[in-house]
């Protein structure tokens, strides 16, 4: 224990998790944490429910749970309420996603007949691939942002709920870059009034939980929190927010495998990645416009880890290139091809090639989960604005202006558990063993 010591308000009441869309990943979620409290599932994947945290030194033997050390709202705490165009309850949409088997459906079916979507904020042009029905009317993007506030609101106040954190879970928009309209919290304001076509829906959901003093998380790779005018309303209001895009499958193995390559100064000349998934995320990929919100994200990890501009001759004329097919007969069963061509010693070839037969949203699912334990423990402890010590998480990591994105799994994982040992009080681990030397 150190003066570091923060004071982190204890978790008391319900905690409410929102999520924008009632698809594959969030009713695996919401199924997931029912059955984890229910005796019936280990929370697998999730670093909040299962993981340890080393305190001091290795010898000295001391590797509690992380739930453990930090104030984490428990499992029995949680509650859940969701929008999506389509009217499905979370039990018509489990089974309509076709992720979880029967089996682990229909013990909850009441459970998740229970939670019916709020109506969304959707607008075709920016999702072209899809349509449905329960959608608000209001055509000014001010007074829609307004209708999600109530909504929040509205749910906030059921009975012992204290507070909320909302995970995107929506689909994936179209392309976007940040425009003028993004540049500040009042430019922002006056471009929803105007219906400024550069603010699609998810950042209007950002803006409404930001503004109700709710944490936010985008788990797709669309631009939604990313700006400016929501960077200075999150440092306004107090609250953190983080993003964007869940790193689930492919990009999870190439953060794993390129600080390895780049550990041992072994090149790389290429590297192809190649996708079959057949869910409705694939669906909407397949507009070319959402599938360039999600190549950009995905391709922007190599350069960060291995750093070409340092290492000319290794990583220099790396050609990445990275596909996804959308095949229906798979289902939410993704499965991820790499080719990677590197090089060693003597400039010799040699191949890696990686097939992961995954299944996009169980590898999703505790993602949410831990993203809203841990963004809700961040404002009782008073952090607000960009987290990036949940850059572990993301494709894409938010990170504070003029910063670069961290996309090393194993630099993450250690930035993510130092923030939770300052959290408690406790030293970061710097794995310097200086204590080793006079
Ligand atoms: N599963 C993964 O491994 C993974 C990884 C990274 C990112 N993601 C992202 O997570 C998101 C969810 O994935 P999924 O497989 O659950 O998709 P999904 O299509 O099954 O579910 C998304 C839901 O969002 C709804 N929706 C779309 N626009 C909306 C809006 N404006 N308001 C409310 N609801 C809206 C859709 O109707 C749909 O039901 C996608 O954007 C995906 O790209 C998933």
């Amino acid at each position: 224990m150190t003066d570091r010591r923060i004071d982190v308000a204890a978790p008391e009441g319900r905690l409410l998790v929102f999520t924008p869309g009632l698809g594959a990943v969030s009713t695996t979620f919401i199924a997931g944490v029912e059955a984890v409290r229910r005796g019936r599932a280990r929370p697998f994947g999730s670093l909040a429910e299962m993981q340890t945290i080393r305190l001091g030194k290795r010898s000295a033997g001391s590797s509690p749970a992380i739930r453990d050390v930090v104030p984490l709202a428990e499992l029995t705490d949680l509650d859940f309420a969701a929008w999506d165009l389509f009217p499905d309850n979370a039990y018509d949409a489990a089974r309509r996603a076709d992720v979880l088997g029967r089996d682990d459906v229909e013990p909850f079916a009441d459970f998740l007949g229970s939670i019916e979507p709020m109506s969304a904020a959707f607008d075709h042009s920016y999702v072209r691939n899809l349509d449905g029905p329960n959608v608000k009317t209001e055509t000014n993007k001010f007074d829609l942002a307004e209708a999600l506030r109530t909504d929040i609101r509205d749910a906030l106040a059921r009975p012992g709920v204290s507070r909320g954190v909302m995970v995107w879970c929506a689909s994936t928009e179209v392309y976007l870059e940040p425009s003028a309209c993004h540049s500040s919290l009042a430019a922002f304001e006056a471009g929803m009034k105007d219906n400024d076509p550069a603010i699609a829906p998810s950042q209007l959901y950002a803006y409404a939980a930001i503004s109700e003093g709710v944490p936010y998380a985008n788990g797709a790779p669309n631009l939604s929190a990313d700006f400016p005018a929501l960077e200075e309303l999150a440092a306004d209001r107090g609250v953190p927010i983080a993003g964007k895009d869940f790193k689930t499958g492919q990009t999870l193995m190439k953060t794993a495998l390129a600080p390895a390559f780049k550990a041992r100064m072994l090149g790389v000349r290429g590297w192809f990645s190649t996708n079959i998934l057949g869910n409705r995320d694939g669906e909407v990929l397949d507009d070319p416009d959402a599938f360039k919100t999600k190549e950009v994200s995905k391709s922007g990890v190599l350069g960060t880890i291995l750093e070409p501009e340092s290492y000319p001759d290794l990583y220099g004329d790396l050609y990445h290139k990275v596909r996804i097919n959308y095949y229906p007969p798979r289902g939410d069963a993704k499965e991820g091809w790499d080719n990677i061509d590197i090089f060693g010693w003597l400039g010799y070839p040699m191949q890696v090639k990686i097939d992961f037969l995954c299944r996009d949203s169980i590898l999703a699912a505790p993602i949410v989960l831990d993203l809203a334990l841990f963004l809700d423990l961040a404002a009782r402890a008073g952090r607000s604005g960009i987290q990036e010590w949940l850059s572990f998480y993301f494709k894409s990591p938010h990170v504070l202006p003029g910063h670069l994105p961290e996309h090393d799994l194993y630099i993450q994982h250690m930035r993510l558990k130092n923030t939770l040992r300052v959290f408690a009080g406790e030293e970061p681990v710097t794995h310097l063993a200086e204590d080793l030397y006079p």
